[in-house]
């Protein structure tokens, strides 16, 4: 494991670790998009919990399959009890869950009866995945969740706005969070911050993108001109490097064109290189300011959304934003009245299973 994923999993099971309390051993915790299952195997080896791993992709599913049965073997050779119990511990459902649609239970039946508190959790649930991992949460009687959503570029009209808190005032303004909104949320504001104090990092990150930003300009003006200027040839201090990102985006494009958009950007910037990166500079600056802002309507959207529905939510920085961007969960916990049976997910339609 990486350090960024060991950070974020040890961050995760104290947070699941907290909501389960002295009751871990007699939990059940269901890790929806779990991946290859690093954090449901830590809460089975560490904590005693019975976990289910739900995941789209039968892949993913056959790594933490292998993972776990390394795992189980490893403790086996000094406490094969224990290694047995950990092995039974862990449970796979293959399942894709499509928003706002009814699924089956995704929790085998002779698990509710021994479990006295119960978990919905998604680390880094991509997209769309948040807003049914939080709609799954509400249609069920789950006791605690605890949710870091990512990928908010990747959100659709399906997974946002959720809350009537967010989404009326957004469309009594008039307000639509659109595809530049989602992507600036997804900027990274810790390391931009970290990264100033290395003057000549920074530099070299905000020359990297203005690149990629220029090549992408060039391809998508290519492919939508026939003709272009001549170019000028004067531009060189990015011109060649984003010149072959552009040809690698738009392989088909004339070069002589691609390299004339260049040209055309750099003269619409007032004709220096040096201020159409300066331009860039200062754009990127404001998309690193606001993104915390776009990020955080995405997280108070949720939150919003369970209060809503009567539970208790609260979003928590978690992981360190310098190891790990998107550093919020959304917490929540029903009440402690809340019936003790473990549910079924009843939001989130399954279109492959195993
Ligand atoms: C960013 S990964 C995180 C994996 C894991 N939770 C971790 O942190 O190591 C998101 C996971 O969610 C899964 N996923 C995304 N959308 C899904 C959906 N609609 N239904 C089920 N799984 C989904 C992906 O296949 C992927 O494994």
């Amino acid at each position: 494991m990486k350090p960024k994923k060991q950070h974020e999993v040890r961050a995760v099971c104290n947070v699941v670790g907290d909501l389960l309390g002295a009751q871990a051993a007699a939990s059940v915790v269901v890790d929806l998009g779990s991946g290859k299952g690093y954090v449901p195997q830590w809460l089975a080896a560490a904590l005693g919990a019975t976990v289910v791993c739900v995941e789209g992709e039968a892949a993913y599913t056959a790594s933490a399959k292998k993972r776990l049965a390394k795992i189980v073997a490893q403790i086996a050779k000094r406490e094969p009890d224990r290694a047995a119990a950990l092995d039974a511990a862990v449970h796979h459902v293959v399942a894709r869950l499509e928003p706002d649609q009814p699924c089956p239970p995704l929790v085998p039946d002779t698990l509710a009866s021994a479990a006295s508190t119960t978990v919905l959790m998604g680390l880094h649930t991509c997209g769309d995945l948040a807003a049914t991992v939080m709609r799954s949460y509400v249609a069920s009687s789950f006791h605690a969740l605890a949710l870091a959503p990512c990928c908010y570029n990747l959100r659709t009209e399906a997974g946002f706005p959720l809350s009537i808190g967010v989404g009326a005032p957004l469309a009594d303004a008039g307000v639509v969070i659109g595809g530049n909104e989602r992507n600036t949320s997804v900027h990274c504001v810790h390391k931009w911050a970290d990264a100033q104090f290395r003057e000549n990092e920074l530099v070299d990150r905000i020359e990297a993108l203005f690149v990629r930003a220029a090549a992408g300009y060039m391809a998508t003006a290519a492919a939508a001109s026939t003709s272009a200027p001549l170019p000028s040839g004067s531009a060189a201090i990015w011109r060649d490097d984003a010149l072959a990102t552009a040809r690698r985006l738009a392989p088909d494009a004339d070069p002589t064109h691609l390299a004339a958009h260049y040209d055309s950007l750099v003269s619409a910037a007032g004709g220096s290189e040096e201020l159409a990166f300066a331009r860039y500079s200062a754009l990127y600056t404001l998309l690193n300011v606001l993104a915390p802002v776009l990020e955080m309507m995405f997280l108070v959207d949720g939150a919003a959304y369970l209060h809503e529905a009567g539970i208790h939510a609260q979003v928590r920085e978690v992981f360190d934003g310098i190891l790990s961007p998107r550093a919020h969960m959304i917490i929540a916990r029903r009440s402690p009245q809340a019936p003790p049976h473990l549910p079924s997910l009843a939001a989130g339609r399954v279109t492959s299973e195993s």
